[in-house]
């Protein structure tokens, strides 16, 4: 499974990708407008910052200005997938970018059948999300599992994006529900180093090479 990060933060991003973990990025018009500037300019920036796809989502809501910004927000750079929202506008502007090239990621999607439509429409992504499914008191893990099943029935390749991740554990269960990726916050990703053995590891081997060796650095002998 594919690690995305869901954040429009350069410090963030920069953050992941110096671990060497991630493999591309999820905005939406929430995250860009907490980091103050224009969609452009933000995508621009990101784009720098992760080599990998780079969704960046349109602001209008009816089909024919959808595919206008689409366009616009598909010339900003080569990695860059447009999100529109899985409404009957979204799936009109995406049956029509898909086949002008573009690729796109099919945003807010919360049912199965929802995601039928997103492949139909020629979506490179579709993005169904786990936690607002909890949320409500529904299995979001069960919708990732439902889609994915569906999609190998017939050999659809659009790719399954889980969103909304909020826990280890969301993205655990997405991975063995085989979603071809995951996008979380990076609080989420950082979350996913911690173990309390893997701390207790590191301190014992320190200590018990110290008792022998002093407290020498390697290399500087
Ligand atoms: O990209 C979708 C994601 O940001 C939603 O996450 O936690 O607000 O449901 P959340």
């Amino acid at each position: 499974m594919k690690i995305f990060l869901d954040t429009a933060n350069l410090d963030e991003l920069k953050k992941g990708a110096a671990w060497g973990v991630v493999n591309g990025v999820t905005t939406n018009p929430t995250l860009i407008a907490k980091e103050g500037n224009a969609i452009e300019e933000q995508i621009r920036k990101i784009c720098d910052i992760v080599d990998g796809d780079i969704s960046a989502e349109v602001v209008s809501t009816e089909s024919a200005q959808m595919i206008v910004d689409g366009r616009k927000l598909a010339r900003i750079h080569k990695n860059v997938v447009v999100k529109v929202p899985l409404t009957r506008d979204g799936i009109t502007a995406c049956s029509t970018l898909s086949k002008e090239g573009i690729r796109l990621n099919v945003t807010l999607c919360f049912s199965a059948a929802q995601a039928i439509l997103a492949a139909k429409a020629g979506a490179y992504i579709v993005s169904p999300f786990v936690g607002r499914v909890d949320d409500i008191g529904w299995d979001g893990s069960q919708l990732i599992r439902d889609i994915v099943l569906i999609y190998s029935n017939y050999g659809i390749k659009t790719q399954v994006l889980a969103a909304s991740l909020r826990t280890s554990l969301h993205v655990t269960d997405s991975a063995k529900a085989g979603a071809d990726i995951g996008t979380m916050p990076f609080k989420v990703l950082d979350m996913m180093f911690n173990h309390p053995l893997t701390d207790k590891g590191v301190e014992t081997f320190l200590k018990d090479y110290n008792k022998v060796f002093q407290a020498e650095p390697v290399g500087t002998r």
